[in-house]
């Protein structure tokens, strides 16, 4: 199982999981939303244009986020496979993806759906906080940051926008998981619980626990 895609709402833990995961399975992660967050920082003519759409909690157009997952697949490290955090988000999405894997004559292996309730993934969201200078996911009450850490807290993560980002998800996203459901390839995994726990289920899934 190498060709991995992590699905779940804003905050359902998908990076926090797929940073544990790459190393357990020896294979990259691929964070659409980490390689935007990047072409914003560097002040790319992507980033710029990605953050009008980012800011809103609204998704980038499909074409951005296409090009950028396929040049990124095509890269050695991910010749193995991958884990894709945060990709796809919509049908369109989903069908290019399947389209590039076909025309390298390979195919996804997995879907991989973590579950959590609204409220939850509100209160994760908020009070998430990222180490800016590793990058390393905390979280104000499940998982303080040492007194050291260089703390962000994401634009996106205010109160407005987790919820438009959150809608964002039901009325396009949420539409991936009948898809794939059809497809075979859909794991459901219980997402609440500690991130150790929420780990050895999506292995269970997996197959490889
Ligand atoms: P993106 O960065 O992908 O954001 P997201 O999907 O909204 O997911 P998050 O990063 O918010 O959360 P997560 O599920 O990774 O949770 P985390 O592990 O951090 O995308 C941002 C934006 O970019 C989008 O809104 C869109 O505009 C654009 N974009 C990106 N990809 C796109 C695409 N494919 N198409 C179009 N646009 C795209 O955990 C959250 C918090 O909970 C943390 O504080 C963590 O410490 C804590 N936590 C995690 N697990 C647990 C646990 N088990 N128990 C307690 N706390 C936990």
């Amino acid at each position: 199982m190498k060709k991995i895609v992590l699905l779940g709402a804003p905050a359902s833990g998908k990076g926090t999981q797929a940073a544990v995961l790459c190393g357990r399975l020896g294979i990259p992660k691929i964070s659409t939303g980490d390689m935007l967050r990047a072409a914003l920082s560097a002040g790319t003519a992507l980033g710029k244009e990605a953050e009008r759409y980012m800011s809103q909690g609204k998704l980038v157009p499909d074409e951005v986020v296409i090009g950028l997952v396929g040049e990124r697949t095509a890269q050695p490290d991910a010749a193995a496979g991958f884990i894709l955090d945060g990709f796809p988000r919509t049908v369109p999405q989903a069908e290019a993806l399947a389209g590039l894997l076909r025309d390298r004559k390979t195919a996804l292996d997995a879907v991989i759906q973590i579950d959590l309730p609204r409220e939850l993934l509100f209160e994760r969201a908020v009070l998430r906080r990222t180490d800016k200078r590793t990058g390393h996911i905390y979280h104000l009450k499940y998982n303080p940051p040492p007194p050291d850490a260089e703390l962000e807290h994401r634009a996106d993560d205010r109160d407005e926008t987790v919820k438009k980002r959150l809608d964002e998800y039901d009325a396009l996203t949420a539409a991936l998981l009948p898809h794939y459901e059809k497809l075979g390839l859909l794991r459901r995994v219980d997402g609440v619980g500690a991130p150790t726990e929420v780990t050895t289920r999506i292995l269970n899934a997996l197959g490889t626990e």
